[in-house]
């Protein structure tokens, strides 16, 4: 099955700190629109690790996130 956003990536994501801190600086993560708009930065900032800040994704997330992407950013 492809990935999807709802059913894979958004819960990647913590409602707090991820959601609400990333709102602060301009970002929801909660926003489909916005993560397709923004995926491949996003995937930059998991995978070099500066985000998030108090603890990095294991590979399979990052795998995961890619995957999605390589997919065609489906909803
Ligand atoms: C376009 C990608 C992103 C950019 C440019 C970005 C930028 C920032 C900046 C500038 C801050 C505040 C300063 C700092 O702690 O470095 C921050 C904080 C934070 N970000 Fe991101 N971020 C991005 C993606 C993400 C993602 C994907 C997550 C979660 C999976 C995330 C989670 C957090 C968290 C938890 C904080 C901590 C806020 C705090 O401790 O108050 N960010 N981000």
């Amino acid at each position: 099955m492809a990935v999807g956003f709802a059913a894979d990536i958004r819960p990647l994501f913590r409602d707090t700190p991820d959601v609400d801190s990333m709102k602060e600086y301009g970002l929801d993560l909660s926003s489909y629109e916005e993560v397709k708009a923004r995926a491949a930065e996003i995937y930059a900032r998991l995978e070099d690790r500066s985000m998030p800040c108090d603890e990095s994704w294991p590979e399979e997330r990052l795998a995961l996130f890619k995957r999605w992407m390589e997919e065609g950013l489906a909803p």
